[in-house]
């Protein structure tokens, strides 16, 4: 039993039910988690390498516990795909601590706990990739984003300094930035999201990105995720005028 075998955080829904389909139909062995069994169960039955692994990631001890029972079921795990998130728009545009500590608790920590448990099996393996899921809305601050950018911002962050320390055990940190894509969490939107994609082809350019590629980052789609990387080298002044015009062009009513 030769197969390659990704272990994916946020498989019950959006991006990462639809990467664990594809890693699936490309013969790979996959093991997901996420809190909603159910919907884990639902893809476990209908495709035979599809494996859950029920987990909620703000538990640290049970990132290990899981990451332990995945690697006795597959022995060798090739990559990790980190995309548990959480993001709840009508709470963003207050400062309310304790939902940013929520978020922070889900989008960074989670990881963090996700990353802790590999850590040790990928620096041995000394091969493999680390997958952290981030968002075009961590390169920089946006409007009525509190919690969620800055939660973003962190792993930008956190996944260059991983890139060193395990660049020398030939370990690859890869950071996933995606643009608007239709999945549960862009469901609750009420802004008009340009060049919004669906999960499958969000699914298509990180398979891509991962395995025909050696890349840091796997970003997309490039119309505009480029355009935001420079607005990113525009002085504060000028980056502030002209993403406060835009997004309240952007706005429904
Ligand atoms: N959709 C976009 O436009 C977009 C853009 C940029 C970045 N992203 C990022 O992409 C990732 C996936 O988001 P998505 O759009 O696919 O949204 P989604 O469908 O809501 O998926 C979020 C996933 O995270 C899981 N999750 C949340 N809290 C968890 C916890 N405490 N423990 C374990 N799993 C947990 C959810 O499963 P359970 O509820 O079953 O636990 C679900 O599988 C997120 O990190 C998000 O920030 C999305």
């Amino acid at each position: 039993m030769n197969k390659k075998t990704i272990w994916i955080t946020g498989g019950s829904t959006g991006i990462g039910r639809a990467l664990a389909i594809k890693f699936s139909n490309k013969g790979w062995n996959v093991a997901i988690s996420a809190r909603r069994e159910e919907l884990l169960h639902e893809l476990e039955n209908k495709y035979e390498n599809i494996s859950a692994f029920p987990l909620d990631v703000t538990d640290k001890a049970k990132c290990k516990e899981i990451f332990e029972k995945v690697k006795n079921k597959y022995n060798n795990i090739d990559i990790v795909f980190f995309s548990t998130g959480t993001w709840n728009p009508k709470k963003e545009k207050d400062i309310d601590v304790e939902q940013i500590e929520d978020v922070f608790k889900v989008n960074f920590f989670g990881t963090l706990n996700s990353i802790k448990a590999v850590e040790e099996y990928f620096k041995s393996r000394k091969e493999g990739i680390i997958t952290i899921v981030s968002s075009i809305a961590g390169y920089r601050g946006l409007p009525n984003s509190t919690g969620y950018g800055p939660s973003k911002s962190a792993l930008n962050n956190l996944a260059e300094s991983l890139y060193f320390d395990f660049k020398r055990s030939n370990v690859r940190i890869c950071l996933v930035s995606p643009g608007f894509i239709k999945t549960p969490m862009t469901d609750k939107n009420n802004f008009k999201m340009p060049f919004l994609k669906s999960t499958e082809y969000a699914a298509n350019k990180i398979y891509d990105g991962l395995i025909n590629t050696n890349n840091f980052e796997i970003h997309f789609p490039s119309q505009l995720t480029l355009i935001l990387k420079l607005l990113g080298f525009l002085p504060s002044k000028l980056y502030f005028g002209l993403i406060g015009k835009l997004t309240k062009y952007q706005k429904k009513n």
